[in-house]
């Protein structure tokens, strides 16, 4: 079959990767979608069960540093857009060990703009999606918004690396006229969510009965977004962005953790059958998050009012989908906890191509 679009998707077996996927390969049968992901401990092919067999769909076990990988797959694939996911995408992790940050989100990502460029040559039809956060612009006070002209102030070894990535970017932009964009989004929840981030976490934890572990007071401030929301966004800017820019993407839904914790214990109580208040007793607060930045908003006023996207769902109606399907995915969630899932990619995938 000759495809309309070749494109190459980077990080999709991971949280908002294979919700992007799915969108992508279900919406436009008339692309080929090119899933690269090395499969680290947020990788989980499982995650994309239900598109594995369509035809217009390929996944490839590899890593964005890898050079001549990348490099060959541009040549034999002859991609003309990349959605650009792949990351080490957790503040704590990247406060234990940096390194990793650096070499995936910054050097991989320049990596990849290299084999593009390799055989795009610059080519303004082509087009370069990076995927970046909020947290670049770094810590707000109480009142205030992240807009897309707010200087970088990344505080955690994570948001450095973000930023850096994008500034990459924003120079292969200015440096070649490399057909690039970038956007900024705040928190996103939502199924698939590997359990280290703090709602599927807390999720797990009350399942479990175990401590919900709140750092410092509780009073940090972040804006939440429903993933498959974002996932739409990345559909909208993909398509009608202008290159060159940026948008910040964001939920217009600022929550104070603490209280976004009690509302998470009260939506568990009703899903699971247990009496008020059963959850919130394993609330215990921490020690604090190093650097722990205060507050994250969103003016997300440009992708409105430019390209009329804007978040769909409310946060309650959100956090009870992605409570149910949690619920509803205990196998799931009992894989990746012990480790089980990574074996998935062996059973389904090795040996698949070997005559
Ligand atoms: P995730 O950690 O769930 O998934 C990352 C995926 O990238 C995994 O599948 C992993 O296997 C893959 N990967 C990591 N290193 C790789 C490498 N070297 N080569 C190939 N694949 C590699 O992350 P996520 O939460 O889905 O985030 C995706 C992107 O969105 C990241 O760039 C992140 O910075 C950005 N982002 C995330 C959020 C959020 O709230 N989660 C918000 C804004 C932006
Ligand atoms: P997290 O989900 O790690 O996302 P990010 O650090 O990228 O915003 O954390 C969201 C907020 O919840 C952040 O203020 C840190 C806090 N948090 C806790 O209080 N306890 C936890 O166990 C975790 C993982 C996070």
């Amino acid at each position: 079959m000759k495809y309309k679009r070749k494109i190459l998707i980077t990080g999709g077996a991971g949280f908002i990767g294979s919700h992007v996927v799915r969108l992508f390969v279900n919406k436009y049968p008339e692309y080929l979608i090119f899933n690269l992901d090395n499969l680290t401990y947020a990788g989980n092919l499982e995650n994309l069960q239900d598109v594995e067999s369509a035809d217009n769909y390929r996944f490839e076990k590899g890593d964005i540093n890898d050079l001549s990988l990348v490099s060959e797959l541009f040549h034999q694939m002859q991609f003309d857009g990349v959605i650009h996911l792949a990351a080490e995408s957790h503040v704590d992790r990247s406060i234990h060990n940096p390194m990793a940050f650096i070499h995936t989100n910054i050097l991989g990502t320049v990596n990849l703009m290299n084999a593009a460029r390799e055989i795009w040559n610059d080519d303004l039809s082509k087009r370069f999606y990076h995927v970046s956060t909020d947290e670049v612009y770094g810590s707000l006070d109480e009142t205030g918004f992240f807009t897309e002209e707010t200087p970088y102030d990344p505080q955690s070894p994570y948001s450095a690396s973000k930023a850096s990535s994008d500034h990459f970017v924003r120079a292969y932009i200015n440096t070649y006229g490399f057909p690039a964009l970038i956007t900024n989004c705040s928190n996103n929840y939502g199924p698939n969510q590997f359990p280290e981030k703090l709602i599927p976490l807390f999720i797990h934890n009350i399942k479990h009965n175990k401590p919900l572990p709140v750092y410092g007071d509780g009073n940090y401030t972040r804006d939440w977004l429903y993933v498959e929301d974002h996932a739409l966004a990345i559909d909208t800017v993909f398509h009608h962005g202008k290159t060159g820019e940026t948008y910040n993407i964001g939920g217009n839904n600022e929550w104070k953790n603490i209280d976004l914790v009690r509302l998470l214990c009260q939506i568990m109580d009703k899903e699971t059958g247990m009496p008020e208040n059963t959850a919130n007793k394993l609330i215990t607060f921490v020690k604090d998050r190093p650097g722990h930045d205060k507050r994250y908003a969103i003016d997300a006023s440009k992708i409105k009012n430019e390209l009329g996207w804007q978040p769909s769902l409310h946060f309650e109606q959100g956090l009870l989908l992605t409570v149910r399907w949690y619920l509803n995915n205990h196998e799931w969630l009992q894989r990746v906890t012990s480790g089980e899932y990574q074996q998935y990619y062996d059973k389904q995938y090795r040996g698949r191509f070997e005559s």
